[in-house]
């Protein structure tokens, strides 16, 4: 009876580990948020810690699971096992426990070095990082990220550009309720509070764009709530800042628009973008208001709606005139429906904000 039994169950973890194993394969290192694939020192010192975890559960799991398979096959009932007589029963055994408790203690004390150490590390900037090291000061709102580069005197919204290989101190806060920020290629997690300043930093070790995501939930759209962090060689940085500098050109006198059709379809835009007043809570240059994304250079960002789509001109259209079918609860959404636009209104803004360059 008890064989039997085995013998279905047998099945049946069979099955959960080919289906546990078919469903796990879709799971890639390589992806643009995961965490197992570090490209910078902090990174990969908490990655370290990771697999020192991971390699000690993972012993830990085949000593115990081996233990008990043996004891389940080596003492299982055989039939004609119920004629002989009950084996001997007991109960504790003071030395197996004792060794067990020094056993636990010795592996948590293994984790717990590299682990405060690694909170140490993510809490304070290495002093070999120091005197090359850039700050960037973030503020979570519902739902974008706003980037302060205090030493430069801009702000901008959603992207943040830093060289490679230096370090960015981050000073977070929140406006509103607690957000996280997370590059997992880059770092680990730290909130955004209201009232709080956090600090964490990180360092690229290449050049590339890495996908930043809010990992605390923070209402509707919490899910779309993503930026990019972009490692740039020092060069391409610095055109980078000196662009940002410079003022927004207004469309009249902007010579790099060749097509006259697009320049005074764009001049429209400026003009409606003012009329309606978008600049009540948006800033373009230091003109504006700040409780929305700063929209200064919006056109050299390669994504829109914090992350979430790419800047195109269909996309931006349908941000700006249906922002509640891309991201439900955003605070757009109802300013723009009281403006009454029309559908020309919004192609002319779409395309001025595409010579914000
Ligand atoms: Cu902000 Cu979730």
């Amino acid at each position: 009876m008890i064989y039997n039994t085995f013998k279905k169950l047998e099945r049946k973890i069979y099955s959960i580990l080919v289906f546990s194993f078919l469903f796990l394969s879709g799971c890639d290192y390589d992806t643009n948020q995961s965490a197992l694939d570090p490209k910078g020192p902090l990174a990969k010192d908490q990655f370290k810690t990771f697999e020192l975890s991971l390699w000690i559960t993972v012993i830990l799991f085949i000593l115990v699971g081996g233990a008990l398979l043996y004891a389940l096959f080596k003492y299982r009932e055989r039939p004609g096992d119920e004629n002989k007589p009950m084996p001997k029963q007991s109960h504790g055994n003071p030395l197996i426990e004792g060794l067990l408790v020094i056993a636990f203690a010795v592996v948590l004390v293994i984790l717990a070095i590299p682990t405060l150490k690694g909170i140490k590390m993510m809490k304070e900037l290495p002093e070999e990082y120091e005197k090359d090291a850039i700050t960037v000061n973030v503020k979570g709102y519902q739902w974008w990220f706003e980037f302060e580069y205090p030493d430069l005197g801009f702000t901008t919204a959603n992207e943040f550009v830093f060289p490679v290989g230096k370090a960015v101190k981050i000073n977070l806060v929140s406006n509103d309720v607690i957000h996280s920020f997370w590059i997992p290629k880059l770092s680990g997690k730290t909130d955004l509070i209201p009232g709080q300043e956090n600090f964490m930093w990180v360092l690229a070790d290449e050049a590339g764009e890495f996908y930043g995501q809010c990992a605390e939930y923070c209402g509707d759209s919490h899910a779309y709530m993503l930026f990019r962090a972009i490692a740039k060689p020092q060069e391409e940085y610095e055109n980078w800042v000196s662009n940002m500098l410079k003022d927004p050109t207004k469309v009249a006198e902007n010579s790099t628009i060749h097509d006259s059709h697009f320049k005074s379809l764009a001049s429209k835009g400026e003009e409606t973008l003012n009329r309606v007043g978008c600049l009540q809570c948006h800033m373009i240059g230091d003109v504006g208001g700040i409780i929305a994304p700063n929209l200064t250079k919006f056109a050299s960002r390669g994504t829109l709606a914090a992350g979430w789509m790419d800047n195109n001109t269909e996309n931006l259209k349908k941000w700006i005139w249906k922002s509640d079918q891309v991201k439900p609860g955003n605070l757009m959404y109802r300013s723009v429906e009281q403006m009454n636009l029309t559908e020309e209104d919004v192609d002319a803004m779409v395309a001025y904000l595409q010579t914000l360059k």
